[in-house]
């Protein structure tokens, strides 16, 4: 295994709208290591998650996890074992709205404040190519809409509401939000 080489914001490929990932393919042993090197690489950045094109692959593929001992588990109290995601679709369920900090490892440095659906029912396949259904709600509701984005070139400062809660993460820590909550 190894770590991958993070693409940062300005790389193209986080513009890319990334290909789905024929079942062939997944069972490749190429993609299966690209899965368990996608893994470490997060794991390596203290990432919850990571996505195919942040390692320049693009394929409709990503990785997260949500470890209890998370600084960002207080805030929902759900947890998320390590789980790969590849072909994913999602809806929302009812129409609430939970707005959070977000970082990217290809933004780094960076922190702001994105809105996401508080609760999604999710469907994608496992890296044995098996259907998962799911329905997820906190933070790792959270983390799985920001790794999708990724996939259709969708990075979350695109989604932010407005630029005055960007902070960066050592001011974050020191300040808190700046929208006061
Ligand atoms: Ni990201």
């Amino acid at each position: 295994m190894s770590v991958l080489k993070v693409a940062r914001m300005g790389h193209p490929v986080l513009r890319t709208v990334a290909d789905p990932l024929p079942d062939e393919m997944l069972q490749s042993a190429e993609i299966q290591q690209l899965i368990d090197n996608m893994v470490e690489t997060m794991v390596e950045y203290d990432g919850v998650g990571l996505a195919a094109p942040q390692v320049h692959e693009s394929w409709r593929l990503f990785v997260m996890e949500v470890p209890s001992d998370s600084p960002r588990y207080g805030e929902t109290g759900a947890v998320q074992p390590l789980t790969v995601v590849v072909n994913p679709e999602y809806t929302p369920q009812g129409d609430q709205i939970v707005y959070s900090m977000e970082g990217c490892l290809s933004i780094p440095e960076i922190m702001g404040l994105v809105p996401r659906h508080e609760r999604i029912k999710v469907r994608y396949q496992g890296r044995d190519g098996k259907l998962v259904e799911a329905e997820l709600s906190g933070f790792p509701a959270i983390v799985f809409q920001h790794e999708y984005d990724h996939l259709d070139g969708i990075l979350y400062l695109d989604r932010m509401e407005s630029f005055e809660t960007l902070a960066y993460r050592r001011e974050y820590e020191r300040y808190g939000r700046l929208d006061g909550e």
